[in-house]
């Protein structure tokens, strides 16, 4: 009689374990009758003969101005629209404030802006107002503005007044429901010259909530002028113009290798005047001009090349960085040559800035801009997609750029984006967005890739299944193949599931699924998400030999392992509805009698997490006891697993 070896858990949510309980239980009524009808498939594997090394690389994340990933996302900016752009409907996000009698308008004023890049405003004009009642604007945030109790908030905003006296400025945080006021202070000395003004507001006894609004009035009669509003919570390790913490602690829990950034398309643009011009986005947020992106809004840059690299070292990530190579989405590009000249020479500037000593010309300016210490790159891309450049011209380019990179920085390893002829990329990058069911088909995808041919880069990959994130099927796919991935990770060095974050409301969203999701206040991981998290936790730095006979469709494996810890890890992905019987046999080798399961499943495919229920497809801990170097083992339908065991 074969011996089942049934999880314990011993950690997690009451409720979600026994939801989880009875879904394996009925599981295993539903697959005992099948698994009766074939026989255990069996893994085989071998701790002591390692087969190849996995790529210390392998999981990280890839990064661009989509769905509002920055701006109403990782970017703990709280203002929308704070530079005040304008179209047919007005000012989106900046609505006209007059309280009781007063009066007032507002208006975009083209004559006047506090620099070069933002050399316009918007005009208050208050014909009338009083302490009673104030005139001015209000910021409706990011689809809201995301207030905790007892928090401080840190604004600032360029402005200047006529020569009448219309300060000071009142700034406060308003529930939308009640019309309470969460916050105020008040701001005086506004100048006649354009100036940068600070506050402070912090909330009391309040209920989180993502209902309010930032308002700034003034009390008399006179013009306003203001531009480049902001609004902090506190940020990810206190960086002024941070990241949003609650995302950032998500990131982490992926243990990301590497950050891919900053496209995708949105480096190329639609056209070439619209291209990732990093220049325009360091240095004072008032000298970002800001740039129409690809994804049909406007991104002001705020979260600008500074803020990657600062990203990148504030998760330990290696910058993957992608550089302009002269395509643009609407099928412009640059005539290889002395067309794309300044392009290459921006892309040297571009290095430099991240890698220079502040001796040179661009490392002194990332000194001025609050980093003096260079950055580390070992990976540049040259492009996004060059495939979609039908002219052809992508092998010249990417050769121009390779060879002036190469010359000024030869251990930098590049990355082509599309095939190329006239010289040897260090590595390619390869998109995939399938369904589920492509992925298990194709999950031995590079089990036959030419091992003497450039490395490969899965710069962007995911099963699209779910909306606006992955459900459980989707996380079935990716789990499968990440499969692959780990057992081809001698020749796959990084992989990176895109897009990465996602804020859910409709009117942010232009592309699903997207791997986290978030509003204004919370933020959820999708249950691809986790399969993310299982896998990238549970890596080891060796592949031992290892081989699956006889097992049912859409089952899959890889197993590491570490040898300085001593851990075994498999990864078991059960694609099907079916338990599946599996003898795990590891002939010789000696294994402590507990070992850890970790398990993600569901019921159905179509189970998934959202802002109202993030946690109800999470991974779930439990022991296993191992008899010893012959497991019998159970994989439940619609599971993924993974098993550490400890080597003796
Ligand atoms: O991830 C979304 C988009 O898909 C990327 O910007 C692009 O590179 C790909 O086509």
């Amino acid at each position: 009689m074969m011996e089942y070896v049934f999880p314990t858990v011993r950690r997690g949510d009451l409720m979600r374990t026994k939801a989880l309980a009875l879904a394996l239980a009925a599981s295993l009524v539903a697959t005992i009758a099948a698994a009766a009808q074939s026989g255990p498939a069996t893994l085989t594997i071998h701790p002591d003969q390692v087969v190849a090394r996995v790529s210390p690389t392998l999981y990280g994340l890839m990064t661009e101005e989509i769905n509002h990933s920055y701006e109403g996302g990782l970017w703990a900016q709280l203002v929308q629209n704070d530079t005040f752009r304008s179209d047919w409907s007005g000012v989106p996000d900046w609505i006209l404030v007059e309280k009781g009698n007063s009066e007032a308008k507002i208006a975009i004023d083209k004559s006047t802006g506090p620099s070069e890049a933002l050399p316009y405003s918007l005009r208050v004009t208050v014909n009338g107002a009083s302490d009673a009642a104030p005139a001015g604007v209000l910021n409706d945030g990011y689809w809201g503005m995301g207030l905790h109790p007892d928090t401080t908030y840190r604004g600032s905003f360029y402005a200047k007044e006529d020569s009448q006296d219309v300060g000071p400025v009142t700034a406060s945080l308003v529930a939308d429901q009640s019309g309470q006021v969460l916050a105020s202070t008040q701001i005086g000395g506004i100048g006649t010259e354009w100036k940068q003004y600070e506050f402070t507001l912090k909330t009391g006894a309040i209920q989180p909530s993502l209902a309010n609004h930032l308002v700034l009035t003034v009390a008399n009669p006179g013009s306003l002028w203001l531009n480049l509003v902001t609004l902090f919570p506190p940020t990810y390790h206190d960086r002024p113009n941070g990241t949003r913490i609650d995302l950032m602690e998500k990131l982490a829990a992926m243990h990301p290798k590497f950050l891919r950034f900053p496209g995708g398309n949105f480096l190329e643009g639609d056209h070439i005047a619209d291209w990732y011009n990093w220049k325009e986005t360091i240095g004072p947020l008032v000298d970002r001009p800001g740039h129409p992106s690809p994804w049909r809004y406007w991104s002001s840059d705020g979260f600008g090349l500074l803020q990657f690299f600062e990203w990148c070292e504030d998760l330990h990530m290696q910058p993957v960085l992608a550089v302009y190579a002269g395509y643009s989405l609407m099928h412009e590009h640059v005539t290889p040559g002395p067309d794309l000249e300044p392009y290459v020479q921006s892309a040297l500037d571009e290095i430099e800035y991240a890698t220079g000593s502040i001796d040179t010309k661009w490392g002194a300016q990332r000194a001025a801009d609050g980093h003096p210490q260079p950055f580390h790159i070992t990976y540049v891309e040259i492009g996004n997609e060059d495939e979609f450049d039908t002219s052809g011209s992508y092998d010249a380019r990417y050769a121009q750029f390779y060879h002036a990179i190469k010359a000024k920085y030869p251990d930098l390893q590049l990355i082509a984006t599309a095939p190329v002829k006239s010289v040897r990329p260090d590595v390619i990058d390869d998109h995939f967005y399938v369904r589920a069911t492509d992925f298990f088909h194709d999950a031995n995808h590079y089990d036959k890739t030419d091992r003497n041919g450039p490395k490969i880069f899965v710069g962007e990959w995911a099963t699209r299944e779910g909306t606006p994130t992955p459900n459980f099927g989707a996380a079935l796919g990716d789990a499968a193949w990440m499969t692959g991935l780990e057992r081809n990770s001698d020749i796959v060095v990084m992989a990176s599931y895109a897009p990465l974050l996602a804020n859910v409301n409709p009117s942010a969203l232009q592309w699903v699924p997207d791997l986290i999701g978030y509003n204004a206040l919370h933020s959820y991981g999708s249950p691809s998400y986790y399969a993310q998290v299982m896998f990238a936790s549970y890596l080891g730095s060796e592949r031992p030999a290892a081989s699956l006979e006889g097992a049912r469709a859409r089952l899959f494996y890889s197993v590491t392992e570490d040898p300085a810890q001593k851990k075994l890890y498999i990864k078991l992905v059960n694609g099907s509805s079916d338990a599946q019987d599996v003898t795990i046999d590891l002939p010789g080798a000696s294994l402590e009698p507990v070992g850890r399961l970790v398990m993600l499943s569901a019921r159905d495919t179509q189970a998934t997490n959202t802002l109202d229920h993030p946690t109800a497809i999470v991974p779930v801990d439990s022991t296993l006891r191992v008899p010893g170097d012959t497991l019998p083992y159970r994989v439940p339908g619609y599971s993924i697993q993974v098993l550490e065991f400890s080597l003796r």
